[in-house]
């Protein structure tokens, strides 16, 4: 049977048999297994996740792909100059995880300053005695500056919910505008990057990893932020330099870390594991049901409206 669309996993909900419904020449590989592999040569759709990188060589071995649709709203694992220069078009899911990606944040934040998982060790542990006016001290939160690194749909709802704990939120651009940005229930000031370091009792990510992103945030520049400072990170690994946050971390200059993404993941650095005062996910930013459906539901239609046909889901 000839291959028309290359998924590489099941989706969530029902947009992707749908989509096979209507385009029968939907098939199911692994990635980079042999029959994902033999396939590209005949594909005009491939459907990939976040974890999938591709490379140039791959589309130099589709000479009929016409779109890749990512399970992701990033695409920094995408060869995406090669697909411009192709006419390759690119689809991926903005907008339905804004909500459930700014949410985890928070839960980050949250269970960093409050030491959350500290104390659920405790008490699972069997070594709780009671409480105690010195146990497990965090952080508040009200009145301090929250910096966020990014100012686009993930960054505001971000801004929002820290403005309804009583920060104070400042963004950056990495266009480097100036001007207040308006997050919704207020308006907030962009600053130039060392002043927003200098300010942020909390620094949250929420920009693309691409070339301009890449390593922004060196040892030089954790060290701006004030001493017991939160690094949040919900955006890539590969924004901030790791060794030098899990270094901070052993120092105290950075008071906690809460982390949801790491360079090279998901072989994250054995010294993460052992860095003091960090909460640790394994990339749950989109991972509410409602939202991986809609990320589905977005990805199927986008390859269906560039291969002719209806939307998957609106029949
Ligand atoms: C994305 O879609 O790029 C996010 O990282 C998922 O959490």
């Amino acid at each position: 049977m000839s291959v028309r669309i290359l998924a590489s996993s099941g989706l969530a909900g029902s947009a992707l048999a749908e989509l096979g419904a209507r385009f029968p020449e939907l098939r199911l590989e692994a990635f980079r297994s042999a029959a994902w592999s033999a396939a590209l040569v005949e594909v005009e759709a491939l459907a990939l996740l976040l974890s999938e990188p591709l490379t140039e060589e791959d589309l130099e071995r589709a000479p009929r792909l016409k779109v890749i649709g990512t399970y992701s709203v990033g695409t920094n694992h995408l060869p995406l100059a090669a697909c411009a220069r192709r006419g390759i078009r690119v689809v991926n899911t903005p907008g339905v995880l804004t909500d459930a990606t700014a949410d985890l944040a928070l839960a980050l934040l949250l269970a960093a300053t409050r030491r959350v998982a500290e104390g659920e060790t405790l008490l699972r542990s069997g070594a709780w005695q009671g409480w105690a006016p010195d146990q497990l001290l965090g952080t508040g939160l009200a009145g301090k500056g929250c910096g966020i690194l990014g100012a686009g749909a993930i960054g505001k709802a971000f801004g929002k919910r820290v403005w309804a704990l009583g920060m104070r939120p400042r963004f950056w651009d990495r266009d480097g505008r100036g001007g207040e940005v308006d997050f919704g229930p207020a308006t907030a000031p962009r600053r130039p990057l060392d002043e927003l370091l200098a300010e942020s009792a909390v620094l949250s990510l929420h920009c693309p990893l691409t070339e301009a992103t890449a390593g922004l945030l060196d040892r030089s520049h954790l060290e701006r932020l004030p001493r017991g400072a939160v690094l949040i990170n919900t955006a890539r690994g590969g924004i901030v330099d790791e060794a030098a946050a899990i270094a901070l971390l052993h120092t105290g200059h950075l008071g906690a870390a809460g982390l949801d993404v790491y360079e090279g993941e998901p072989a994250l650095r054995k010294d993460w594991l052992a860095a003091p005062r960090a909460v640790l996910l394994p990339h749950l930013g989109s991972a509410t049901v409602e939202t991986r459906e809609s990320m589905a539901r977005l990805l199927c239609d986008g390859i269906a409206e560039v291969l002719g046909g209806e939307s998957a889901g609106t029949e």
